[in-house]
């Protein structure tokens, strides 16, 4: 198995280390744009080998040659935001910038499987999978894994028990108009309506939106990376193992959920030959109506990018 990694920035860095660390791959290659840093992130990480016990061959360069025959190529390419920006500011320069990545990727692998995580990422997902060519189940975005673990975390926080029961997941786009359906969250199997009131559930699930932009406030020089490099780990884990597991992942859809020709997060089943089933769930009228809102704002920034 061997992963690209296409950006050696916070996000792009923190991913090559935990899928090494992981041994996901026998090999991991970090591809940036600065002369020096991918190589010296790569040495510095396999430095770290031999008393983090892993074999994972670590290679960072400025080109795409050694990225040859990749089975995996997580694009994390871009510009972040800065506090004031929401991810659509920065279509156009990470237009270009995915455009150009999924170009130079295909020159050298003819069929990898390509997670993007670059914002605005419903947007970009959709740029990689017409540039590469590849197959819809082959193309798809990181962001609903993300945003379910913000949720998850800040129910485990506001109850006070083990982040380990909690599951739940997010619909929509990765932006402020992201759909937390918290009628499928639980705590242990117990529905979360159960265990909160609906204002304290409301009030999760607006933290949850801003998630994103809760981090970027602290950090002001860029976006979160632990939590997103965690949850595109977590995507690659179930491919490369095979798991098959129920993952919220931006994914293109051609009818379910009443939507067509755009990508965004649904949950879908993850294995060996990437998205293997797009799970449809029934949702109420007020769920698939700010669905279908969210599905408006990808779909009015899609118009703008010309591909
Ligand atoms: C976030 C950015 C990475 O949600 O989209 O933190």
């Amino acid at each position: 198995m061997k992963i690209t990694v296409v950006g050696g920035g916070f996000v792009g860095a923190t991913t090559a280390q935990r899928l090494a660390e992981k041994e996901l791959a026998s090999e991991v290659v970090i591809v940036d744009i600065v002369e020096g840093v991918p190589q010296g992130k790569a040495l510095d990480m396999w430095e770290s080998a031999p008393i983090e016990h892993f074999d994972t061959k670590m290679v960072g360069t400025n080109g795409y040659e050694e990225t040859a025959n990749s089975d995996i190529v997580v694009i994390t390419a871009g510009i972040p935001r800065k506090p004031g920006m929401t991810r659509d500011d920065l279509v156009n320069t990470n237009t270009n910038i995915v455009r150009n990545v999924t170009e130079n990727i295909m020159k050298f692998s003819s069929n990898p499987i390509i997670i993007v995580v670059s914002n605005p990422l419903d947007v970009m997902t959709y740029v990689a999978l017409k540039v590469s060519g590849l197959p819809p189940h082959r193309v798809f975005g990181m962001a609903g894994v993300l945003d379910a673990a913000r949720f998850r975390s800040f129910i485990a926080m506001e109850l006070d028990v083990s982040v380990e029961d909690v599951d739940a997941f997010v619909l929509g786009g990765h932006g402020d108009t992201m759909v937390p359906v918290p009628r499928y969250a639980t705590v242990a199997g117990i529905p979360l309506p159960e265990l909160l009131s609906q204002e304290r559930i409301d009030s999760l699930v607006d933290r949850t939106r801003n998630g994103g932009a809760e981090i970027v406030a602290y950090l002001k020089t860029g976006s979160a990376y632990y939590a997103p490099s965690s949850s595109v780990v977590e995507m690659v884990r179930s491919i490369v193992k095979n798991k098959k597991k129920i993952l919220p992942c931006a994914a293109y859809l051609t009818g379910e959920y009443g939507q067509k020709d755009l990508y965004v997060g649904v949950p879908v089943k993850l294995g060996t030959n990437g998205i293997e089933q797009i799970i449809e769930i029934k949702l109420t009228e007020k769920e698939q109506a700010e669905l279908n809102k969210s599905c408006d704002s990808v779909r009015s920034m899609l118009t703008t990018v010309k591909i």
